[in-house]
């Protein structure tokens, strides 16, 4: 069996302390996690099996009734890691409070493991070494929101030796008997939109995997008409851990409008991909190489924003740093683009599979996204006409906050960010000139683009 990293290594380079007066469970578990990693096991690539899980972490800590849990997520100021970092709590209070005014049916919990961004590993990497962690967050919240139905839901293409690994770990669990939830597992299909929450919540019951309009929020009636819990894996897993050693443990980590740690996919320019764990805050220089390091730097994946490397070197990985440069870390995407590539070439090529990716339900994504697509790939070859830019300009306003989701939005900021930070690109092309060396394409698109509904099921 292979791991999913293939391509990719993780690491643990920040092994310092994190509060040696933290309190948490006795024995080993309490000593391991007060050091980042504080989610992958060191040292490894092959999953850690349950008897290890427990051995570092002990068993999941249940409280004994739905609630109980809530005030210590809200008190670490956990927020989802999924990509949006909407506050973790809010969404089990809504749930919550869904549920007692829904007088038939019992929330559910999803695991949503779809990493549906064709750059991020960071998901399956964690699901692969760490699935007891991701298993244990899920029986946590299913219980904080008294839910009698959980899924994990993964990527189907990466799902492969992943899904094995997990059908081992809930066999595990079956025979130690310490799940409360019966857990299904289920495969999202290799979209874009796929993770997206309401496309999950579509597919889990049965029909395409595509975005509908909200309200109602999935919180509120998701599958089944029950009210719906979609929390990202590595947010379950930072749950497990908190319910265990606490918020002030939790919070030993980060910054204090930003607390605790998070994964990243950093993929260099020299093609050499790796997953870390870092405290938020972290300047993003050490993720980099380094505070000389030159270029231009992906940040937050392809619905992320392009920053010249020198500029980003001098920000930290947190959304207060981050938004001066109107970004966010996303889902800890950070993709450092090599001088041999054309940034802009890099990304038309992006921008026409996010087009591709949308299957044009709203009118920005309609009409909106296929121009822009066609319009970046005139700015990518010689000699385009000036107006194209300032045509992408117009239609990358007119899309945003438009639509059901916020794919427009997300492919907006991406788009217009590259027409700031490709500038000098953009003036070569205009002379009909080039700065690439490379035929190589560098940025990871998947090869078959959706073209019936059966490509989302
Ligand atoms: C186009 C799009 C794709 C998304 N893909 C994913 C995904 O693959 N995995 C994920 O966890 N969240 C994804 N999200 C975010 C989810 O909608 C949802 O906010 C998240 O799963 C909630 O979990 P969290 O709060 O723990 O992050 C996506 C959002 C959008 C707009
Ligand atoms: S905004 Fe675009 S991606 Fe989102 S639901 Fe509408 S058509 Fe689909």
């Amino acid at each position: 069996m292979t791991s999913p990293m293939t391509s990719a290594a993780h690491d643990e380079p920040w092994e310092e302390p994190l509060d040696p007066t933290a309190r948490g469970v006795p024995g080993d578990g309490r000593r391991a996690a007060r050091w980042l990693p504080r989610l992958l096991p060191r040292g490894t690539d092959v999953p850690e099996d349950l008897r290890a899980h427990v051995a570092r972490y002990g068993g999941p800590p249940y409280r004994g009734a739905a609630q109980l849990l809530v005030g210590d997520v809200r008190a670490a100021g956990l927020t989802g890691r999924g990509g949006a970092a909407f506050p973790v709590h809010r969404k089990l209070a809504a749930v919550l409070d869904a549920a007692r005014r829904s007088r038939y049916s019992r929330p559910v919990v999803v695991a949503n493991g779809a990493e549906s961004e064709p750059a991020s590993e960071k998901d399956a990497t964690l699901l692969w070494l760490a699935p007891h962690l991701v298993l244990d967050g899920l029986q946590l919240a299913a219980e904080a929101v008294g839910a009698d139905q959980a899924i994990l839901c993964v990527h189907a293409h990466r799902g492969g030796d992943v899904g094995i690994a997990l059908r081992r770990a809930l066999a595990e669990r079956d025979g130690a008997q310490i799940d409360k939830v019966p857990v299904e597992l289920a495969e999202a299909p290799p979209r874009f939109l796929a993770g997206q929450e309401t496309a999950l919540v579509n597919r889990l019951g049965g029909g395409p995997a595509l975005p509908t309009f909200v309200p109602p929020r999935v919180t509120e009636r998701g599958l089944g008409n029950a009210p719906t819990l979609v929390q990202n894996v590595e947010t379950l897993a930072h749950l497990a851990l908190i319910a265990r050693y606490g918020p002030r443990w939790f919070r030993a980590a980060g910054t204090e409008l930003e607390p605790g740690s998070m994964l990243c996919t950093l993929r260099r320019a020299d093609g050499v991909s790796r997953i870390t764990e870092v405290p938020l805050g972290t300047p993003l220089c050490d993720l980099l190489g380094g505070r000389d390091v030159e270029g231009t730097v992906l940040v937050g994946g392809y619905h992320g924003t392009w920053i010249p490397a020198g500029k980003a070197a001098a920000l930290t990985l947190d959304s207060q740093s981050l938004r001066g440069a109107g970004a966010s870390p996303g889902a800890g995407i950070l993709i450092t683009l090599p001088p041999t590539a054309c940034g802009l070439a890099e990304t038309a090529r992006v921008a026409r599979y996010l087009a591709l990716e949308s299957a044009g339900q709203c009118g920005p994504c309609l009409n909106g996204l296929p121009r822009i697509a066609g319009a970046l790939d005139e700015l990518a070859g010689p000699r385009p006409r000036r107006r194209t830019v300032e045509d992408v300009q117009r239609w990358a306003g007119l899309v945003t906050g438009r639509g059901a989701c916020h794919h427009p939005d997300g492919t907006a900021r991406f788009v217009r960010s590259a027409l700031i930070a490709f500038a000098g690109e953009l003036g070569l092309h205009e002379r009909g000139r080039c700065s690439a060396t490379s035929r190589k394409w560098f940025l990871p698109v998947p090869a078959d683009p959706a073209r019936t509904e059966e490509d989302w099921m």
